[in-house]
């Protein structure tokens, strides 16, 4: 099988490494990819939102499927123009994509379809935000409607500090994502990611994770797209997970096919648990970054035939996956000035050196320099992901990999994990 991976970052770069141990693989490309997954499939320069330039590359290699990573291409609607060109695709259509990529569009499914969340309102004008605020109590959950990088999403401590959070969404600091406001009800609670592969109509439970979105040790410091993230997640009991599938996984599936808009990729839930019970608190529409690192060292099985079957209507005839009993853990080694202001261009090394048993590297923000050298060039550089007969043990290896990258300017949490210790 022929298959065009698009994206870039460590998400992809894992995809690609399990997708290579595929027997049924004949040849990959990935577009634009980045020099890790160089190392391991051939690489074109094609944005992924260039939907035309990638249907035309689809073609060229005669890619028997397409598999997306991230949102932005859903957006852009490579899957609807995929479609049209008849080549199967993993990643929904632009419609399906709005469960992520329109929070309003989410929160609405949610309430029409009786999902457990939190209770919400949307807005277009300051004046009604303002009106709903005052039937809460802090903290106050603000949220631009679209797709903000995940910068979208404001806690405010006081009624002051998220009229003003208002005014600035609306006022256009995210431009068209934030014509729109989500307000909604504070949920406590601990979070995990859930996943799911869905075909149109079948779902099947694709593993769950723990991410850690603040940028330094304890939980502290400024959201990021995650510094590191671990599986499983004790907190993701069975009965937490059943409970997710037969209250929101299951019904989303069915309701998002019977209003026309078929999930056929993953769905990825972001549940917020209280007293063993799981609230709703966004639904993604694609894999997690870095999420996906740990979920990919932990498959066992092959997920070529899992993938293309979502994309084409069969996982109901799939076997159910096969789990290794390991622990995974990620480590992300970020950029100094992540998430605000990452500076580009310093050089890494060691990166090609024998880091150890069970330690993989994906490479996530990274460039090759003429002279060969290997630099940053993102926020979020490099994924540093190890497997381990339990956390601790794949928590130490992973550490150890750590401290063998030569990268004095990067930093990375030293604490991945802690709330499973
Ligand atoms: N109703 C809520 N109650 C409590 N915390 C919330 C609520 N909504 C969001 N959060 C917090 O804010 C974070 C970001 O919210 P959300 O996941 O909706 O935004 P996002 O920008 O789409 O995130 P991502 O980049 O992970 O897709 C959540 O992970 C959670 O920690
Ligand atoms: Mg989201």
């Amino acid at each position: 099988m022929k298959v065009l991976l698009v994206g870039s970052g460590g998400r992809e770069h894992a995809l690609a490494w399990k997708l290579a141990q595929s027997p049924l693989l004949t040849r990959m490309v990935a577009a634009p990819g980045n020099p890790g997954i160089e190392a391991i499939c051939e690489i074109r320069p094609i944005s992924p939102t260039d939907v035309a330039g990638l249907v035309v590359l689809a073609r060229e290699i005669g890619a028997d499927l397409v598999v997306v990573g991230p949102e932005v291409s859903l957006e852009a609607g490579l899957a609807d123009a995929l479609a049209q060109a008849g080549v199967p695709c993993f990643g929904h259509s632009r419609a399906a994509a709005r469960i992520e990529t329109s929070k309003a569009f989410s929160k609405d499914f949610a309430a029409r379809h009786h999902l457990p969340t939190a209770r919400h309102g949307t807005f277009e004008a300051a004046e009604p935000a303002r009106a709903f605020l005052q039937g809460f109590t802090p903290p106050y959950v603000i949220k631009a409607d679209g797709l903000a990088a995940g910068k979208g999403v404001v806690i405010a401590a006081t009624l002051e500090e998220a009229r003003a959070a208002v005014d600035d969404m609306l006022g256009g600091r995210f431009g068209q994502a934030g014509a729109r406001v989500v307000i909604e009800e504070f949920m406590a609670g601990e979070e995990v990611s859930l996943f799911a592969l869905c075909d149109g109509e079948t779902t099947l439970l694709f593993g769950e994770a723990q991410d850690h979105k603040r940028a330094y040790d304890g939980d502290k410091g400024p959201n990021t797209g995650g510094m590191g993230t671990y599986s499983p997640a004790p907190v993701a009991t069975p009965q937490v997970v059943a409970r997710a599938e037969a209250e929101m996984i299951r019904p989303t599936a069915l309701g998002m096919a019977a209003e026309g808009a078929p999930l056929r990729g993953v769905l990825y839930a972001g549940l917020m648990i209280e007293n063993g019970a799981p609230r709703l608190v966004e639904y993604n529409a694609r894999f997690g970054d870095p999420e996906c690192q740990v979920l990919m060292l932990r498959l066992r099985s092959d997920l070529l035939p899992y993938l293309l079957a979502a994309a084409t209507g069969g996982l109901k005839a799939m076997p159910p996956l096969a789990w290794r009993e390991e622990a995974a853990i990620c480590v992300v080694l970020a950029a100094p000035g992540y998430p605000d202001a990452p500076e580009k261009g310093s050089v890494i090394r060691g990166t090609e050196a024998d880091l150890g048993e069970g330690v993989a590297l994906f490479h996530a923000g990274t460039a090759r320099r003429e002279d060969g050298a290997l630099i940053a060039t993102g926020g979020r550089v490099l994924n540093v992901c190890a497997l381990g007969k339990d956390l601790s043990q794949a928590r130490a290896r992973a550490y150890a990999a750590v401290a063998k990258i030569d990268w004095p300017e990067g930093f990375h949490r030293t604490d991945i994990g802690w709330r499973a210790l």
